[in-house]
């Protein structure tokens, strides 16, 4: 790993290449021209758009979000409506100090489920000597966040399959409106590091579950939340974040086409008065590991 002197000369995947690993073997893997290897000699070539994928064995059916859900997210990140919820977590991801015993190494940030990368570049920002990582199952992601931050490497990867990172690597791991897998981030975890989650509320967006048939948050997602990171994580700081946002149809449309509303729902919100007050309601947690969690295999 460079200095943080030349942190953004070398390439993001490069720079990370040590903490991750080879997802057949769990040996660590290095960067070789356009191929990360490792010592057993599995290869795994970096894609023309900068990503690479530790995909391994048969298909899954959980393939994650389309392209066309990305450019929809996107569109509606862009506009800056989830602006306030990103600098939460940026304001959280900039609080964690890993214990002195590994402030020497370099702070490394991923974020599981990454999506288009917008929040783990707006932590990047915020950490500046922070590299990231961007795990995504779905192909378009990798190519999306291989674009998102020039400290962030891009990764394809399955993370119900276990995560592809070495123990104890993480300074920080994110998860917004993602799939959780609470024993392989501890794992991961270096002393001290933390987990940082942003959950819906169930105010998040519930103006639009009526006249569109958004898919809605489960009450009971707090509690499950709660019962995942049981054992493994105890939360240290939970920040509600909430407010309203004036919305266009164009707007409206965004929100359903980006979420898994789009596979339940033909409403595109043209029926809806315009413009339309949306609630943002979500909290942003910080959990640190429980001793001993580290020792949990992926799940
Ligand atoms: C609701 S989106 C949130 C994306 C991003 N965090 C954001 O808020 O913009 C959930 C993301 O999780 C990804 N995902 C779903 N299942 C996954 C899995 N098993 N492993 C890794 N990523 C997964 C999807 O492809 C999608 O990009
Ligand atoms: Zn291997």
């Amino acid at each position: 790993m460079s200095p943080a002197s030349d942190i953004s000369e070398e390439s993001p995947l490069a720079a990370v290449a040590e903490v991750l690993s080879c997802p057949v073997c769990g040996r660590g893997l290095v960067c070789a021209g356009r191929v990360l290897h490792c010592a057993a000699g599995h290869s795994f070539d970096i894609a023309r758009q900068g990503y690479i994928s530790l995909l391994t064995g048969a298909a899954t059916k959980l393939t994650g979000d389309t392209a066309a859900m990305l450019d929809a997210r996107a569109a509606f990140q862009g506009a800056g409506f989830f602006e306030p919820i990103a600098a939460a977590l940026a304001h959280a991801a900039a609080a964690v100090t890993p214990s002195d015993q590994v402030a020497a190494a370099p702070e490394v940030i991923a974020d599981i489920g990454a999506g288009t990368g917008y929040y783990l570049a707006r932590v990047l920002d915020a950490v500046p000597a922070a590299r990231g990582v961007a795990l995504d199952i779905a192909k378009p992601a990798g190519r999306r966040c291989a674009r998102a931050h020039p400290r962030a490497a891009a990764v394809v990867a399955d993370a119900w399959r276990g995560l592809p990172l070495r123990d104890h690597t993480l300074t920080a791991a994110l998860s917004v409106f993602a799939p959780r897998n609470p024993a392989a981030v501890a794992r991961c975890l270096v002393p001290g590091g933390r987990y940082l989650v942003v959950t819906p509320t169930v105010r998040h967006l519930a103006e639009l579950i009526e006249p569109i048939g958004m898919v809605t948050v489960d009450p009971d997602k707090e509690r499950r939340l709660a019962a995942g990171m049981a054992g493994l994580f105890t939360r240290l700081d939970t920040v509600a974040v909430e407010y309203s946002m004036t919305l266009t149809r164009g707007d409206i449309a965004h929100l359903v086409a980006m979420g898994p509303s789009a596979h339940h729902t033909a409403a595109t919100g043209a029926e809806l008065p315009e413009p339309f007050e949306v609630t943002a309601s979500v909290t942003v947690s910080t959990y640190a590991a429980d001793p001993g969690a580290g020792s949990h295999r992926d799940g």
